[in-house]
């Protein structure tokens, strides 16, 4: 039930980049958690596309990907009325607060952070300044909203730490200025691996398509790879470490189905990976139907969609100008 007062409720923010077809693996792993959170924590969700540029984006493409990752938000089920929804760059507090933290920010904490690292490696070409200070601007988007919890995963964990050492440090000089975010485990956030090679997570940067799953992806399109996965030679449908192709598979259609490992197990005793395969990307085709049915009307409706996103940004501004404008006169800025 929509509670009237959100002010007891404790405050939750996440935020997901628009670069790409969002997959199985992030609906699963994040998603299908925010949903489940909106009764129960005042919820501030961003699609965080000034994050994106740190790597090169064509811009008919990122345009493309920002309406329809906020568009996707809605589909999956999140409500604006109930949340605060919103495109980053709407709000222009998040850019704002990004330069003051970033002077209170070390270049050796950055230049330690292993995803800039790993992206460093990947882009050579383009190592570029927001690519190394990009989580300053990720600990604005989290303490401009004092959220008590911020739901990320494994990948993004380092981040939220030294969100909470710059907000540490900057109340350590002015006083009670940033709530110290506490990171949430979600009690259910499947770990999705790829299709094609089950040692490595499921990711839409991935060279092979048929090793995810987009959530817009067609029914066929989701069976076929379902189909496709990589398994083992046992031919028993059992959950074990050295049986990874199939342990993913039972825990996707535990995440779809809501059955436990061993109700699967005895589902499918005696029966071939063939039979198990079909029933896995069904039970996943019946999932996403109603998302991507939702999502299509919605994507069409651009005048309510541009409503919603308007609304979302005032309503995200609304909180994010007080925290900004207290860091501000803390530093010593004439407001
Ligand atoms: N960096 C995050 C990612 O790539 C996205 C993100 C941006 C984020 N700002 C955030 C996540 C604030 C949580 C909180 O997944």
């Amino acid at each position: 039930m929509c509670q009237e007062n959100t002010n007891n409720k404790k405050k939750v923010l996440s935020c997901i980049q628009p670069s790409g077809m969002l997959t199985l693996g992030n609906y699963l792993g994040a998603l299908k958690n925010w949903i489940a959170m909106q009764d129960e924590f005042d919820c501030t969700f961003a699609v965080a596309d000034l994050h994106a540029i740190t790597v090169r984006q064509e811009p008919a493409a990122l345009r493309q990907q920002i309406y329809s990752t906020y568009a996707l938000l809605l589909a999956l089920g999140l409500d604006p009325e109930k949340n605060t929804i919103f495109i980053q760059s709407h709000v222009p507090e998040h850019a704002n607060l990004s330069w003051l933290l970033s002077c209170y920010t070390q270049f050796g904490e950055m230049s330690r952070m292993t995803q800039f690292k790993d992206k460093s490696l990947k882009h050579p070409e383009n190592v570029n300044v927001g690519l190394f200070s990009y989580p300053v601007l990720m600990a604005a988007d989290i303490l401009l909203y004092k959220p008590d919890f911020v739901p990320v995963g494994a990948d993004q964990k380092q981040h939220l730490e030294i969100s909470r050492d710059i907000a540490t440090r900057f109340n350590n000089i002015y006083g009670d200025v940033f709530t110290i975010p506490e990171p949430y485990i979600p009690k259910a956030g499947a770990k999705i691996m790829s299709l094609q090679d089950p040692t490595k997570k499921m990711s839409k940067s991935d060279d092979n398509p048929n090793s995810w799953v987009a959530i817009l992806d067609s029914r066929e399109d989701i069976i076929r790879k379902f189909k496709r996965a990589v398994t083992d030679s046992e031919a028993v449908v059992r959950f074990s470490e050295d049986k990874p192709g199939i342990s993913n598979l039972i825990t996707i259609y535990s995440a779809v189905t809501d059955k436990t490992i061993s109700e699967i197990e005895k589902e499918f005793e005696g029966k071939g990976y063939g039979e198990f395969k079909l029933a896995v990307g069904e039970a996943v085709a019946d999932t996403l139907a109603p998302i991507k049915a939702r999502y299509d009307e919605i994507i069409k409706d651009k005048k309510t969609l541009e409503a919603l996103y308007r609304a979302g940004a005032e309503k995200a501004e609304k909180v994010a100008r007080k925290t900004y404008f207290k860091a501000m006169k803390k530093v010593g800025f004439v407001l």
